[in-house]
């Protein structure tokens, strides 16, 4: 398995890159597709506008969701250091991240997780101010980490494919963790949690959707948080699902945190 975490680190360092380079270049976002077929996040449509409303686009090219009216929950791996940061940029309120109705705010502090880089992939962007969009709640109970889940981002749509203008949507199985492991050695099963079509691929979150959820109905209907989009071994490959930062054993922590910045 060391080859897979040897190529893990280099699709961390790429995605890094492609992060400073999305900081610049995050403007220069695809033209729009020819029709709403094409399979985007992986193997996804296009979202409704306003299907989504809590889901947040950062200018290093990242995803999150809204955790309150000030505060972004994202992936560790997306930012710096915890401390002052009025480098990123938040985009929400839109599919289309061209869209004159979009709402952009600029962030003023992030909270990168201690445990971080030893798993802990989670952190929260401090915004400048309140915006006035739905939060996403995240699941405190494992009883919503199985089924099937819904991913959305604006990240490739095929492994090696560009940042995406329009919000896109895919459904992902769950996948054990026992499971997961026989792709993934370095996998931590408490606080990783795993998606994808085992056998086909397919369908996948992939580079500049991390950051960004995986969400299901709760039991009243709502939608719910179930985890981060945090790394894979490319996207969409049969038998290499997408990990995700399992929220569910992260809540309390999240909690603390965004208590602090409030
Ligand atoms: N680390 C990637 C990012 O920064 C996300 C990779 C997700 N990969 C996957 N196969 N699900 O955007």
């Amino acid at each position: 398995m060391t080859w897979k975490n040897a190529m893990r680190r280099i699709t961390l360092v790429a995605v890094t890159a492609a992060a400073v380079l999305g900081a610049t270049a995050g403007q220069t976002l695809a033209a729009p597709p020819p029709s709403d077929v094409q399979p985007q996040v992986v193997g996804g449509v296009r979202a409704a506008q306003g299907e989504f409303p809590w889901m947040v686009r950062l200018s290093m090219g990242c995803g999150g969701a809204m955790y309150t009216e000030r505060l972004v929950l994202t992936a560790a791996h997306c930012v710096g250091r915890t401390g002052r940061d009025t480098s990123i940029t938040a985009t929400m309120g839109v599919v289309d991240l061209q869209d004159p109705n979009r709402t952009t705010v600029r962030s003023d502090y992030v909270y990168r997780s201690p445990g971080y880089p030893n798993g802990d992939d989670w952190a929260l962007v401090r915004l400048s101010r309140a915006v006035d969009v739905p939060t996403l709640a995240v699941a405190n109970t494992t009883a919503y980490d199985n089924g099937m889940f819904t991913v959305a981002g604006w990240g490739a749509a095929v492994e090696g494919g560009g940042q995406q203008r329009y919000l896109r949507k895919a459904q992902v199985p769950f996948i054990s963790d026992s499971q997961c492991r026989e792709a993934y050695g370095q996998l931590i099963p408490a606080e990783e949690i795993c998606a994808g079509n085992w056998d086909d691929g397919g369908v996948d979150t992939c580079q500049g959707d991390s950051g960004g959820p995986m969400f299901r109905r709760d039991n009243a209907g709502e939608w719910v948080q179930v985890g981060i989009v945090s790394w894979g071994y490319g996207c969409a490959r049969p038998e290499n699902p997408g990990v995700y930062a399992q929220t569910s054993y992260f809540a309390p922590a999240i909690a603390a945190a965004a208590a602090d910045l409030t």
